[in-house]
Protein backbone atom coordinates (compact mmCIF):
# COMPACT_ATOMS: atom_id res chain seq x y z
CA UNK A 1 0.00 0.00 0.00
CA UNK A 2 0.91 3.61 -0.51
CA UNK A 3 -0.35 6.74 -0.03
CA UNK A 4 1.08 8.13 -3.30
CA UNK A 5 -1.84 9.82 -5.69
CA UNK A 6 -2.39 10.16 -9.33
CA UNK A 7 -4.24 13.38 -10.53
CA UNK A 8 -7.74 12.93 -13.23
CA UNK A 9 -8.53 15.39 -15.35
CA UNK A 10 -12.06 15.31 -17.00
CA UNK A 11 -12.76 18.51 -18.85
CA UNK A 12 -12.41 20.88 -15.86
CA UNK A 13 -13.04 18.66 -13.25
CA UNK A 14 -9.68 17.41 -11.33
CA UNK A 15 -9.50 14.43 -9.12
CA UNK A 16 -7.45 12.55 -7.12
CA UNK A 17 -7.38 9.09 -7.14
CA UNK A 18 -5.05 6.73 -4.85
CA UNK A 19 -1.96 4.55 -6.08
CA UNK A 20 -1.88 1.04 -5.00
CA UNK A 21 1.46 -0.87 -4.83
CA UNK A 22 2.17 -3.93 -4.92
CA UNK A 23 5.19 -6.17 -3.52
CA UNK A 24 7.26 -5.70 -6.38
CA UNK A 25 6.24 -2.48 -6.97
CA UNK A 26 3.76 -3.06 -9.61
CA UNK A 27 1.06 -0.02 -9.37
CA UNK A 28 -2.35 0.46 -9.85
CA UNK A 29 -4.73 3.08 -9.74
CA UNK A 30 -7.90 2.73 -7.74
CA UNK A 31 -11.02 3.73 -9.39
CA UNK A 32 -13.78 2.53 -7.12
CA UNK A 33 -14.86 5.86 -6.55
CA UNK A 34 -14.31 7.40 -10.14
CA UNK A 35 -18.17 6.86 -10.97
CA UNK A 36 -19.35 8.40 -7.83
CA UNK A 37 -16.95 10.90 -8.11
CA UNK A 38 -17.12 11.86 -11.48
CA UNK A 39 -20.14 9.68 -13.27
CA UNK A 40 -17.59 7.86 -15.66
CA UNK A 41 -16.45 4.28 -15.35
CA UNK A 42 -13.42 3.37 -16.79
CA UNK A 43 -13.05 0.95 -20.12
CA UNK A 44 -10.54 -1.95 -20.48
CA UNK A 45 -12.35 -4.63 -23.12
CA UNK A 46 -10.87 -7.85 -22.12
CA UNK A 47 -9.77 -6.78 -18.68
CA UNK A 48 -6.40 -6.18 -20.50
CA UNK A 49 -4.64 -3.85 -17.97
CA UNK A 50 -7.27 -3.96 -14.85
CA UNK A 51 -6.02 -5.42 -11.75
CA UNK A 52 -9.61 -7.56 -10.41
CA UNK A 53 -8.15 -8.00 -7.32
CA UNK A 54 -5.05 -8.11 -4.61
CA UNK A 55 -3.42 -11.08 -4.68
CA UNK A 56 -0.57 -12.90 -2.79
CA UNK A 57 -1.05 -16.09 -4.71
CA UNK A 58 1.51 -15.54 -8.25
CA UNK A 59 3.48 -13.01 -9.35
CA UNK A 60 4.51 -12.53 -12.97
CA UNK A 61 6.85 -10.37 -14.78
CA UNK A 62 6.14 -10.76 -18.58
CA UNK A 63 8.73 -8.57 -19.82
CA UNK A 64 11.41 -10.26 -17.36
CA UNK A 65 10.26 -13.69 -17.87
CA UNK A 66 9.61 -14.32 -14.40
CA UNK A 67 6.95 -16.70 -12.41
CA UNK A 68 7.14 -17.49 -8.74
CA UNK A 69 4.31 -19.30 -6.64
CA UNK A 70 4.04 -17.67 -3.27
CA UNK A 71 7.43 -15.99 -3.87
CA UNK A 72 9.69 -19.11 -4.80
CA UNK A 73 11.20 -19.23 -8.30
CA UNK A 74 9.32 -21.43 -10.99
CA UNK A 75 12.74 -22.79 -11.94
CA UNK A 76 13.69 -23.79 -8.11
CA UNK A 77 10.24 -25.28 -7.36
CA UNK A 78 10.33 -27.62 -10.94
CA UNK A 79 13.98 -29.01 -9.84
CA UNK A 80 13.25 -29.54 -6.02
CA UNK A 81 9.14 -30.30 -5.47
CA UNK A 82 6.59 -32.12 -6.74
CA UNK A 83 3.12 -30.84 -7.96
CA UNK A 84 1.38 -32.08 -4.29
CA UNK A 85 3.85 -29.78 -2.46
CA UNK A 86 3.40 -27.24 -4.96
CA UNK A 87 -0.66 -27.50 -4.86
CA UNK A 88 -0.29 -27.15 -0.58
CA UNK A 89 2.10 -24.29 -1.18
CA UNK A 90 -0.60 -22.37 -3.03
CA UNK A 91 -3.26 -23.20 -1.07
CA UNK A 92 -1.45 -22.51 2.58
CA UNK A 93 1.03 -20.35 1.13
CA UNK A 94 3.76 -21.98 3.08
CA UNK A 95 6.01 -25.10 2.06
CA UNK A 96 4.54 -27.86 4.21
CA UNK A 97 6.25 -28.99 7.29
CA UNK A 98 6.67 -32.79 6.83
CA UNK A 99 4.17 -33.84 8.38
CA UNK A 100 1.72 -31.11 7.34
CA UNK A 101 2.87 -33.09 3.97
CA UNK A 102 2.07 -36.29 4.94
CA UNK A 103 -1.33 -35.70 5.89
CA UNK A 104 -2.06 -33.67 2.83
CA UNK A 105 -0.86 -36.55 0.60
CA UNK A 106 -3.06 -39.06 2.97
CA UNK A 107 -6.10 -36.89 2.24
CA UNK A 108 -5.64 -37.11 -1.76
CA UNK A 109 -4.59 -40.65 -1.82
CA UNK A 110 -8.01 -41.40 0.41
CA UNK A 111 -10.39 -39.23 -1.84
CA UNK A 112 -9.26 -40.38 -5.35
CA UNK A 113 -11.91 -43.55 -5.90
CA UNK A 114 -15.37 -42.40 -6.93
CA UNK A 115 -18.58 -43.32 -5.69
CA UNK A 116 -20.73 -46.21 -7.28
CA UNK A 117 -23.98 -43.75 -7.85
CA UNK A 118 -21.64 -41.34 -9.57
CA UNK A 119 -19.73 -43.75 -11.84
CA UNK A 120 -23.34 -44.36 -13.55
CA UNK A 121 -23.23 -40.75 -14.99
CA UNK A 122 -21.04 -41.83 -17.39
CA UNK A 123 -23.24 -44.07 -19.10
CA UNK A 124 -25.15 -41.36 -19.67
CA UNK A 125 -22.64 -39.87 -22.00
CA UNK A 126 -22.09 -40.50 -25.20
CA UNK A 127 -19.13 -42.12 -26.17
CA UNK A 128 -18.20 -39.11 -28.82
CA UNK A 129 -18.49 -36.55 -25.87
CA UNK A 130 -15.16 -34.15 -25.52
CA UNK A 131 -13.43 -34.85 -22.15
CA UNK A 132 -13.90 -31.48 -21.22
CA UNK A 133 -17.85 -31.91 -21.17
CA UNK A 134 -17.46 -34.93 -18.65
CA UNK A 135 -14.92 -33.11 -16.37
CA UNK A 136 -16.70 -30.27 -15.82
CA UNK A 137 -20.14 -31.80 -15.76
CA UNK A 138 -18.81 -34.17 -13.32
CA UNK A 139 -17.07 -32.00 -10.83
CA UNK A 140 -19.42 -30.04 -10.91
CA UNK A 141 -21.76 -33.34 -9.46
CA UNK A 142 -19.42 -33.73 -6.91
CA UNK A 143 -21.06 -31.04 -4.69
CA UNK A 144 -24.28 -33.39 -4.55
CA UNK A 145 -22.10 -36.21 -3.12
CA UNK A 146 -20.86 -33.69 -0.34
CA UNK A 147 -23.41 -31.53 0.34
CA UNK A 148 -21.77 -30.19 4.01
CA UNK A 149 -18.85 -29.44 1.91
CA UNK A 150 -21.28 -27.38 -0.57
CA UNK A 151 -23.40 -25.32 1.77
CA UNK A 152 -22.92 -22.31 -0.36
CA UNK A 153 -22.39 -21.19 3.76
CA UNK A 154 -19.00 -19.34 3.51
CA UNK A 155 -17.44 -19.44 6.66
CA UNK A 156 -18.99 -23.57 6.83
CA UNK A 157 -16.77 -24.13 3.40
CA UNK A 158 -13.80 -22.30 4.43
CA UNK A 159 -13.80 -24.64 8.16
CA UNK A 160 -13.52 -27.63 5.62
CA UNK A 161 -11.52 -26.41 3.40
CA UNK A 162 -8.64 -28.52 2.77
CA UNK A 163 -11.24 -31.68 2.98
CA UNK A 164 -12.98 -30.48 -0.41
CA UNK A 165 -9.88 -29.38 -1.84
CA UNK A 166 -8.29 -32.68 -1.14
CA UNK A 167 -11.06 -34.74 -2.62
CA UNK A 168 -10.93 -31.76 -5.88
CA UNK A 169 -7.06 -32.49 -6.39
CA UNK A 170 -7.69 -36.07 -6.10
CA UNK A 171 -10.88 -36.54 -8.24
CA UNK A 172 -10.75 -34.34 -10.77
CA UNK A 173 -7.74 -37.02 -11.83
CA UNK A 174 -9.37 -40.03 -11.31
CA UNK A 175 -12.56 -37.98 -13.30
CA UNK A 176 -10.16 -37.44 -15.82
CA UNK A 177 -9.17 -40.87 -16.23
CA UNK A 178 -12.36 -42.54 -16.37
CA UNK A 179 -13.56 -39.93 -19.46
CA UNK A 180 -10.34 -41.40 -20.98
CA UNK A 181 -11.41 -44.61 -20.92
CA UNK A 182 -15.13 -44.44 -21.08
CA UNK A 183 -14.55 -42.73 -24.34
CA UNK A 184 -13.09 -45.79 -25.95
CA UNK A 185 -15.08 -48.43 -23.89
CA UNK A 186 -12.67 -49.36 -21.47
CA UNK A 187 -13.57 -50.74 -18.37
CA UNK A 188 -12.53 -48.12 -15.36
CA UNK A 189 -10.05 -48.84 -13.49
CA UNK A 190 -9.52 -48.00 -9.49
CA UNK A 191 -7.10 -46.26 -7.99
CA UNK A 192 -4.32 -47.64 -6.32
CA UNK A 193 -3.23 -47.16 -2.59
CA UNK A 194 0.59 -47.43 -2.61
CA UNK A 195 1.50 -44.78 -5.37
CA UNK A 196 2.43 -41.58 -6.20
CA UNK A 197 -0.55 -38.99 -7.54
CA UNK A 198 0.73 -38.75 -10.99
CA UNK A 199 1.32 -42.71 -11.29
CA UNK A 200 -2.11 -43.34 -10.10
CA UNK A 201 -3.16 -41.11 -12.70
CA UNK A 202 -1.23 -43.13 -15.54
CA UNK A 203 -2.38 -46.13 -13.99
CA UNK A 204 -6.09 -45.31 -14.04
CA UNK A 205 -5.47 -44.21 -17.76
CA UNK A 206 -3.49 -46.69 -18.65
CA UNK A 207 -3.84 -50.40 -17.06
CA UNK A 208 -5.87 -53.10 -18.05
CA UNK A 209 -7.86 -55.47 -15.78
CA UNK A 210 -5.60 -58.28 -17.01
CA UNK A 211 -2.18 -55.73 -17.10
CA UNK A 212 -1.03 -52.98 -15.00
CA UNK A 213 0.53 -50.39 -16.24
CA UNK A 214 3.79 -49.23 -14.12
CA UNK A 215 4.97 -45.94 -14.82
CA UNK A 216 8.55 -45.46 -15.10
CA UNK A 217 10.24 -42.71 -12.89
CA UNK A 218 11.34 -40.22 -15.70
CA UNK A 219 7.44 -40.38 -17.27
CA UNK A 220 6.01 -39.91 -13.43
CA UNK A 221 8.85 -36.90 -13.02
CA UNK A 222 8.01 -35.32 -16.75
CA UNK A 223 3.79 -35.38 -15.79
CA UNK A 224 4.72 -34.13 -12.34
CA UNK A 225 6.45 -31.44 -14.12
CA UNK A 226 3.73 -30.48 -16.44
CA UNK A 227 1.04 -30.39 -13.83
CA UNK A 228 3.47 -28.13 -11.21
CA UNK A 229 3.91 -25.75 -14.21
CA UNK A 230 0.40 -25.02 -15.42
CA UNK A 231 -0.79 -24.93 -11.00
CA UNK A 232 -1.28 -21.15 -11.17
CA UNK A 233 -1.04 -18.44 -13.76
CA UNK A 234 -2.94 -15.29 -11.35
CA UNK A 235 -5.65 -13.92 -13.28
CA UNK A 236 -5.64 -15.82 -16.59
CA UNK A 237 -9.69 -16.58 -17.78
CA UNK A 238 -10.19 -19.86 -16.07
CA UNK A 239 -8.88 -18.40 -12.93
CA UNK A 240 -11.04 -14.97 -13.11
CA UNK A 241 -13.86 -17.16 -14.37
CA UNK A 242 -13.36 -18.97 -10.43
CA UNK A 243 -13.15 -15.63 -8.77
CA UNK A 244 -16.12 -14.53 -10.91
CA UNK A 245 -18.79 -17.52 -9.55
CA UNK A 246 -16.96 -17.86 -6.33
CA UNK A 247 -17.90 -14.17 -5.60
CA UNK A 248 -21.67 -14.53 -6.02
CA UNK A 249 -21.16 -17.05 -2.85
CA UNK A 250 -20.92 -20.62 -5.21
CA UNK A 251 -19.25 -23.45 -3.64
CA UNK A 252 -16.02 -24.54 -4.20
CA UNK A 253 -17.31 -27.71 -6.69
CA UNK A 254 -19.17 -25.12 -8.83
CA UNK A 255 -16.79 -22.58 -8.97
CA UNK A 256 -14.07 -25.19 -10.22
CA UNK A 257 -16.64 -26.74 -12.79
CA UNK A 258 -16.93 -23.37 -14.13
CA UNK A 259 -13.00 -23.02 -14.26
CA UNK A 260 -13.36 -26.01 -16.48
CA UNK A 261 -15.28 -24.48 -19.02
CA UNK A 262 -13.23 -21.32 -19.32
CA UNK A 263 -10.50 -23.44 -19.58
CA UNK A 264 -11.88 -25.13 -22.48
CA UNK A 265 -11.28 -22.70 -25.25
CA UNK A 266 -8.87 -22.99 -28.32
CA UNK A 267 -7.43 -19.33 -27.10
CA UNK A 268 -6.83 -20.57 -23.55
CA UNK A 269 -6.47 -24.23 -22.29
CA UNK A 270 -6.64 -25.36 -26.20
CA UNK A 271 -3.56 -24.48 -27.35
CA UNK A 272 -1.44 -27.11 -26.75
CA UNK A 273 -3.36 -29.28 -28.84
CA UNK A 274 -3.05 -26.92 -31.44
CA UNK A 275 0.57 -26.80 -31.45
CA UNK A 276 0.42 -30.80 -31.50
CA UNK A 277 -2.11 -30.49 -34.41
CA UNK A 278 0.33 -27.56 -36.34
CA UNK A 279 3.79 -29.56 -35.88
CA UNK A 280 1.84 -32.47 -37.46
CA UNK A 281 1.12 -30.96 -40.67
CA UNK A 282 3.95 -29.64 -41.46
CA UNK A 283 5.17 -33.04 -40.88
CA UNK A 284 2.87 -34.21 -43.16
CA UNK A 285 3.31 -31.85 -45.54
CA UNK A 286 7.28 -32.37 -45.75
CA UNK A 287 7.67 -28.62 -45.07
CA UNK A 288 11.00 -28.02 -43.01
CA UNK A 289 9.23 -25.07 -41.25
CA UNK A 290 10.19 -22.44 -43.70
CA UNK A 291 7.05 -22.08 -45.08
CA UNK A 292 4.93 -22.11 -42.43
CA UNK A 293 7.06 -19.29 -40.75
CA UNK A 294 6.78 -17.08 -43.82
CA UNK A 295 2.92 -17.98 -43.89
CA UNK A 296 2.94 -16.73 -39.78
CA UNK A 297 4.71 -13.43 -40.90
CA UNK A 298 1.31 -12.83 -42.95
CA UNK A 299 -0.67 -11.38 -39.76
CA UNK A 300 -3.37 -13.53 -41.05
CA UNK A 301 -4.55 -14.83 -37.21
CA UNK A 302 -5.61 -18.49 -38.71
CA UNK A 303 -1.76 -19.06 -39.75
CA UNK A 304 0.03 -17.96 -36.35
CA UNK A 305 2.53 -20.00 -35.43
CA UNK A 306 0.91 -21.68 -32.12
CA UNK A 307 2.51 -22.11 -29.15
CA UNK A 308 4.19 -18.73 -29.90
CA UNK A 309 3.40 -15.44 -28.18
CA UNK A 310 1.41 -14.48 -24.46
CA UNK A 311 -0.41 -11.99 -23.63
CA UNK A 312 1.53 -11.72 -20.20
CA UNK A 313 4.99 -12.72 -21.31
CA UNK A 314 7.18 -10.48 -23.43
CA UNK A 315 9.94 -12.62 -22.98
CA UNK A 316 10.66 -15.89 -23.57
CA UNK A 317 8.14 -18.03 -21.45
CA UNK A 318 10.23 -19.57 -18.00
CA UNK A 319 7.96 -22.89 -18.33
CA UNK A 320 8.45 -22.87 -21.80
CA UNK A 321 12.30 -23.38 -21.04
CA UNK A 322 11.68 -25.94 -18.17
CA UNK A 323 10.11 -28.03 -20.49
CA UNK A 324 12.12 -27.45 -23.45
CA UNK A 325 15.09 -29.37 -21.46
CA UNK A 326 12.44 -31.63 -20.00
CA UNK A 327 11.06 -32.69 -23.47
CA UNK A 328 14.48 -33.98 -24.82
CA UNK A 329 15.88 -35.79 -21.42
CA UNK A 330 12.17 -37.95 -21.90
CA UNK A 331 12.32 -38.78 -25.02
CA UNK A 332 15.86 -39.65 -24.52
CA UNK A 333 15.09 -41.42 -21.30
CA UNK A 334 12.10 -43.25 -23.08
CA UNK A 335 14.70 -43.80 -26.14
CA UNK A 336 12.16 -42.22 -28.56
CA UNK A 337 13.07 -40.08 -31.37
CA UNK A 338 10.10 -37.99 -32.22
CA UNK A 339 10.15 -36.17 -35.50
CA UNK A 340 7.70 -33.57 -34.03
CA UNK A 341 10.32 -32.23 -31.69
CA UNK A 342 12.96 -31.66 -34.38
CA UNK A 343 10.61 -29.80 -36.00
CA UNK A 344 9.61 -27.73 -32.57
CA UNK A 345 13.50 -27.25 -32.58
CA UNK A 346 13.94 -25.99 -35.98
CA UNK A 347 11.11 -24.13 -35.93
CA UNK A 348 12.28 -21.98 -32.74
CA UNK A 349 15.46 -21.70 -33.67
CA UNK A 350 14.29 -19.79 -37.29
CA UNK A 351 11.39 -17.89 -35.66
CA UNK A 352 14.09 -15.96 -33.35
CA UNK A 353 16.33 -15.75 -35.92
CA UNK A 354 13.76 -13.39 -37.83
CA UNK A 355 13.14 -9.57 -37.31
CA UNK A 356 9.25 -10.54 -37.23
CA UNK A 357 9.00 -12.26 -34.51
CA UNK A 358 11.81 -10.20 -32.02
CA UNK A 359 10.57 -7.12 -32.84
CA UNK A 360 6.91 -8.12 -31.68
CA UNK A 361 8.45 -9.92 -28.82
CA UNK A 362 7.09 -13.09 -29.59
CA UNK A 363 8.73 -16.33 -27.89
CA UNK A 364 7.59 -19.34 -27.22
CA UNK A 365 4.88 -20.15 -24.65
CA UNK A 366 4.36 -23.20 -22.63
CA UNK A 367 2.41 -24.58 -24.53
CA UNK A 368 5.24 -25.60 -27.48
CA UNK A 369 6.88 -28.30 -25.75
CA UNK A 370 4.29 -29.73 -23.52
CA UNK A 371 2.57 -31.46 -26.13
CA UNK A 372 4.79 -33.78 -27.47
CA UNK A 373 6.17 -34.65 -23.32
CA UNK A 374 2.67 -35.80 -23.39
CA UNK A 375 2.21 -37.32 -26.70
CA UNK A 376 5.63 -39.20 -25.86
CA UNK A 377 4.00 -40.25 -22.48
CA UNK A 378 0.99 -41.67 -24.24
CA UNK A 379 -1.58 -38.94 -23.75
CA UNK A 380 -3.48 -38.24 -26.50
CA UNK A 381 -4.56 -35.12 -27.96
CA UNK A 382 -8.31 -34.74 -26.89
CA UNK A 383 -6.72 -35.24 -23.05
CA UNK A 384 -4.17 -32.20 -23.23
CA UNK A 385 -7.02 -29.70 -22.21
CA UNK A 386 -8.06 -32.06 -19.40
CA UNK A 387 -4.40 -32.66 -18.19
CA UNK A 388 -4.26 -28.30 -17.97
CA UNK A 389 -7.14 -28.45 -15.98
CA UNK A 390 -5.55 -31.53 -13.90
CA UNK A 391 -2.76 -29.21 -13.33
CA UNK A 392 -4.77 -25.52 -12.67
CA UNK A 393 -7.26 -27.12 -10.18
CA UNK A 394 -4.66 -26.59 -7.21
CA UNK A 395 -4.45 -22.41 -8.40
CA UNK A 396 -8.20 -22.23 -8.80
CA UNK A 397 -8.82 -23.85 -5.13
CA UNK A 398 -6.00 -20.81 -4.04
CA UNK A 399 -8.34 -18.15 -5.72
CA UNK A 400 -11.57 -19.34 -4.44
CA UNK A 401 -10.14 -19.39 -0.78
CA UNK A 402 -8.61 -15.97 -1.50
CA UNK A 403 -11.19 -14.52 -2.79
CA UNK A 404 -13.71 -15.96 0.32
CA UNK A 405 -11.60 -15.41 3.35
CA UNK A 406 -10.98 -11.56 1.71
CA UNK A 407 -15.00 -11.45 1.91
CA UNK A 408 -14.37 -10.36 -2.00
CA UNK A 409 -17.90 -8.16 -2.96
CA UNK A 410 -20.05 -9.45 -5.78
CA UNK A 411 -17.75 -9.04 -9.33
CA UNK A 412 -19.81 -7.12 -11.36
CA UNK A 413 -18.35 -5.20 -13.94
CA UNK A 414 -20.30 -1.87 -15.51
CA UNK A 415 -20.30 -1.63 -19.38
CA UNK A 416 -20.70 1.37 -21.94
CA UNK A 417 -24.49 0.80 -23.72
CA UNK A 418 -24.17 0.98 -27.32
CA UNK A 419 -27.57 -0.07 -28.31
CA UNK A 420 -31.09 1.47 -29.64
CA UNK A 421 -32.51 4.15 -27.31
CA UNK A 422 -35.25 3.69 -25.69
CA UNK A 423 -38.29 3.08 -28.05
CA UNK A 424 -42.08 1.87 -27.78
CA UNK A 425 -43.20 -1.47 -28.16
CA UNK A 426 -45.29 -2.72 -31.15
CA UNK A 427 -47.59 -5.37 -31.10
CA UNK A 428 -46.56 -8.35 -33.63
CA UNK A 429 -49.53 -7.51 -35.86
CA UNK A 430 -48.16 -4.13 -36.58
CA UNK A 431 -44.98 -5.32 -37.56
CA UNK A 432 -43.84 -5.33 -40.86
CA UNK A 433 -43.14 -9.27 -42.68
CA UNK A 434 -39.58 -9.05 -43.96
N1 LIG B 1 2.38 -16.05 -34.81
C1 LIG B 1 2.51 -15.01 -35.65
N2 LIG B 1 2.25 -13.73 -35.31
C2 LIG B 1 1.83 -13.52 -34.05
C3 LIG B 1 1.67 -14.55 -33.12
C4 LIG B 1 1.97 -15.86 -33.54
N3 LIG B 1 1.83 -16.88 -32.69
N4 LIG B 1 1.23 -14.04 -31.95
C5 LIG B 1 1.12 -12.73 -32.13
N5 LIG B 1 1.48 -12.39 -33.41
C6 LIG B 1 1.57 -11.03 -33.97
C7 LIG B 1 0.20 -10.45 -34.28
O1 LIG B 1 -0.22 -10.72 -35.60
C8 LIG B 1 0.46 -8.97 -34.04
O2 LIG B 1 1.16 -8.47 -35.16
P1 LIG B 1 0.92 -6.94 -35.65
O3 LIG B 1 1.45 -6.11 -34.52
O4 LIG B 1 1.69 -6.84 -36.90
O5 LIG B 1 -0.56 -6.78 -35.83
C9 LIG B 1 1.44 -8.96 -32.87
O6 LIG B 1 2.14 -10.21 -32.95
C10 LIG B 1 0.77 -8.85 -31.50
O7 LIG B 1 -0.28 -9.80 -31.47
P2 LIG B 1 -1.47 -9.79 -30.40
O8 LIG B 1 -2.53 -10.75 -30.81
O9 LIG B 1 -1.89 -8.36 -30.16
O10 LIG B 1 -0.71 -10.31 -29.16
P3 LIG B 1 -1.37 -10.75 -27.83
O11 LIG B 1 -0.33 -10.55 -26.79
O12 LIG B 1 -2.67 -10.11 -27.59
O13 LIG B 1 -1.69 -12.29 -28.08
C11 LIG B 1 -1.61 -14.62 -28.05
C12 LIG B 1 -1.18 -13.31 -27.38
C13 LIG B 1 -3.16 -14.69 -28.18
C14 LIG B 1 -1.17 -15.78 -27.15
C15 LIG B 1 -0.95 -14.73 -29.45
O14 LIG B 1 0.43 -14.56 -29.34
C16 LIG B 1 -1.29 -16.04 -30.16
O15 LIG B 1 -2.34 -16.13 -30.79
N6 LIG B 1 -0.38 -17.08 -30.05
C17 LIG B 1 -0.63 -18.36 -30.64
C18 LIG B 1 -1.62 -19.15 -29.79
C19 LIG B 1 -0.99 -19.69 -28.52
O16 LIG B 1 0.10 -20.22 -28.50
N7 LIG B 1 -1.74 -19.53 -27.40
C20 LIG B 1 -1.29 -20.03 -26.09
C21 LIG B 1 -0.99 -18.92 -25.15
S1 LIG B 1 -0.36 -19.56 -23.62
C22 LIG B 1 -1.68 -20.09 -22.72
O17 LIG B 1 -2.79 -19.64 -22.87
C23 LIG B 1 -1.48 -21.14 -21.72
Amino acid sequence: MSSANATLRIQDQEITLPLIVGSEGECAIDIRHLRDQTGTISYDDGYGNTGSCQSTITFIDGDRGILRYRGYPIEQLAEHSNFLEVAYLLIHGELPPPSHLRRFRQLVLGNAAIQQSMLHHFSGFPNNSHPMAMLSAMVNSLGCFYPQLASNDRSRELAQFEEAACILISKVRTLAAMSYRMKRDKPFIHPKTNVSYCSNFLHMMFSEPYADYVAREEVDRALNLILLLHADHEQNCSTSTVRMVASGGANLFASTAAGICALWGPAHGGANQAVLEMLQTIHDDGDDGTKFIEAAKSGDKQKRLMGFGHRVYKNYDPRAKILKKQCEDVLDALGLNDPLLDIALRLEEAALREDYFLSRKLYPNVDFYSGIIMRAIGIPVDMFTVMFAIGRMPGWLAHWKELAQAKSPIHRPRQIYTGHPARDFVPVENRPDP
